[in-house]
């Protein structure tokens, strides 16, 4: 049995991801819930032909807690998203704040759950999540991870389109490291798989796209919000290697913005610095992060890149901690 709770389910992400969820096989629960529209969102997608079970929730009768009993996974894309003109940054005030309700909730109720944060902005909104869960006793660095799957996804498809092969998007894997958000989005393009050989122009230029891949978005829906689609398919992915690697005995390996300074960052210490939080790529196994895996050397231009990277997530990081450090 395994159960799998969405919080943001009735959202732009929230709804295709329950739906690709339902696909997944290793699934048996379902639960989701929202502070709108949940149920209505449930009984539709439980009538697919898959073996989980979907129950939606809404906050009246302990919804939350619910949804959240007996959990193995907690996946949150609950908050608002940006407008054009906006940073992920511009979200903090809003959305910390139900990353932290969410937290203390699955302290409560769910304290051995694998949780991953989708809601921005995630340099930040993983340090919340982190913090609570000191505060309340349970924290487990290995089950708790921000989700950068889409970056690594946009390079992929990035580097496949300048080589103008756009339906083997899927050969190119390129470590992406860092953050999420603009410059903290670091893709060491000189590590890609299999190799690629632009010029630097080039590079820079597929460099700024998949760091700004998500403004792509949010512009062409013109005030509708941002990527929710292509963020539904990284989030299932992301959610599904998890289960797989706990409970299907199929190890994999992906990146994810993780609590370095708590689990160690191997190879990758030299390039995170002081940070407590970078995405590293992450062999998860039965108790989440088993192990963090290797690092290419960098180039001179990727070293600038980094550099850039750690200056902006040490302030992203902070902020982070210190937004429930000042709630006590
Ligand atoms: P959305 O507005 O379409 O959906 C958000 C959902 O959260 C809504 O249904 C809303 O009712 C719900 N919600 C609000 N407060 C809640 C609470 N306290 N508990 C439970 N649910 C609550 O937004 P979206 O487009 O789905 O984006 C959600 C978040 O994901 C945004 O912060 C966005 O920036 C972020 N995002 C992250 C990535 C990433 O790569 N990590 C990618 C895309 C979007
Ligand atoms: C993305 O990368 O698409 C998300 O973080 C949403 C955004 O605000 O760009």
């Amino acid at each position: 049995m395994v159960k799998a709770t969405v919080i943001g389910a009735a959202g732009g992400i929230g709804q295709p991801l329950s739906l690709l969820l339902k696909q997944s096989t290793i699934i048996t629960d379902l639960a989701l819930y929202d502070v709108v529209n949940a149920p209505g969102v449930a009984v539709d997608i439980s009538h697919i032909d898959t073996p989980s079970v979907v129950q939606g929730y809404l906050p009246d009768n302990d919804g939350l807690a619910n949804s959240l009993k007996g959990t193995d996974i907690v996946v949150i894309p609950a908050g608002v998203p940006r407008k054009p003109g906006m940073t992920r940054d511009d979200l903090f005030n809003i959305n910390a704040g139900i990353v932290r309700d969410t937290a203390i909730a699955i302290a409560t109720h769910a304290p051995k759950a694998f949780v991953l944060v989708i809601s921005n902005p995630v340099n930040s909104t993983v340090p919340v999540v982190a913090e609570v869960f000191k505060k309340k006793g349970i924290y487990d660095p290995k089950r708790l991870f921000g989700v950068t799957t889409l970056d690594v996804v946009r390079a992929s498809t990035f580097v496949s389109e300048a080589n103008g092969e756009p339906t083997k998007s899927l050969d190119y894997s390129v470590p992406i490291v860092g953050g999420h958000s603009g410059e903290t989005i670091v893709p060491l393009l000189s590590a890609s798989q299999p190799a690629i050989k632009f010029d630097a122009s080039k590079q820079a230029e597929i460099v700024k796209r998949i760091q700004f891949g998500g403004d792509e978005v949010v512009k062409a829906k013109a005030g509708g919000g941002s990527a929710t689609l292509s963020m539904a398919y990284a989030g299932a992915r992301f959610a599904i290697s998890v289960l797989e690697a706990a409970f299907g005995g199929k190890s994999s390996t992906e990146y994810s913005y993780i609590d370095v300074k708590a689990i160690g960052a191997g190879e990758w210490s030299g390039v995170v610095g002081s940070l407590d939080f970078f995405s590293v790529p992450v062999k998860l196994g039965k108790s989440g992060v088993e192990s963090v895996g290797s690092a290419p050397k960098p180039t001179a231009e990727e070293e600038k890149l980094l550099k850039v990277a750690q200056d902006q997530l040490s302030g992203n990081i902070s902020k982070g901690v210190q937004f429930v450090s000042i709630d006590d």
